[in-house]
Formats: structure tokens, sequence, C-alpha cells
């Protein structure tokens, strides 16, 4: 995964915002291919201030929820990013109320 586009044989490690942070003071928002684990690096790292997501948030309409409990995502349906109807937008299910609320 580099940004938002499937090839392993890229180097999946982001490098933009680590590069901007050298000469801009303000806040980063770094985007694309981000999962729980790799945000919360790159935030520890201090190389972005907020990471924001895309395809996993169009999957997952508690994504918040599902990364502060490590619960597992919907995978998203690329076919339906842009179909111009709720299919692949609101769609999505939550996921169960038990595991939310734990
Ligand atoms: C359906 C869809 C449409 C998008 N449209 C735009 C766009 O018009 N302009 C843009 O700068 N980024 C666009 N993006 C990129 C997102 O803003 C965001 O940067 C990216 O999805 C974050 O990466 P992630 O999906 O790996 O989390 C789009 C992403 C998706 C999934």
């Amino acid at each position: 995964m580099l940004g938002n586009v499937d090839d392993d044989s890229k180097d999946p490690n982001p490098v933009a915002a680590q590069l901007i942070r050298k000469h801009y003071k303000g806040v980063i928002i770094a985007a694309g291919g981000f999962k729980g684990d790799t945000a919360e690096a790159i935030l520890q790292a201090g190389d972005a201030d907020l990471v924001a997501f895309g395809r996993d948030f169009i999957a997952n309409p508690d994504l918040p929820e599902r990364l502060r409990k490590g619960l597992p995502l919907n995978p998203y349906d690329r076919p339906t990013f842009f179909g111009g109807t709720g299919t692949g937008y609101t769609d999505y299910p939550f996921h169960s109320a038990d595991a939310l609320a734990a």
C-alpha cells in the first residue's frame, strides 16, 4: 500500500509529512493508506498532528470507535466509491452494539 494505491512493491512508510515537518511549523494532517497502528505511529513520531481516513471511513461509519477498541474493519468496496447512490455510502454496517459498548 502506498498512499491510496495497492502496490506492495513500494515502500509503505509515509515520508511527505516527515519532510514537511522540518520546514513547516503549522498543523499537519497526514492522509493516504493509514491504518490504526500506522496512524498512531506517525502521531507518536511527531511527524503529523492529525491523520485523515478516507476509504476506511466510507466503509466503517463507526471507524473511531473501532480503532479505539481494536475491532475489525469492514472492507471497502471500491467499485461503489463513485456510484452516485447510497449503495456503498450509507449501507455499511456498524459493528455490533455489544462490542462497541464494551
Ligand atoms: C471516493 C473517494 C473520493 C475522493 N475524492 C477526492 C478528491 O476529489 N480530491 C482529493 O484531493 N482527494 C480525494 N480523495 C482522497 C481522500 O480525500 C483522502 O485523502 C484519501 O482517501 C485518504 O486515504 P485513505 O483512503 O487511504 O484513508 C477521495 C477518496 C475517496 C475514497
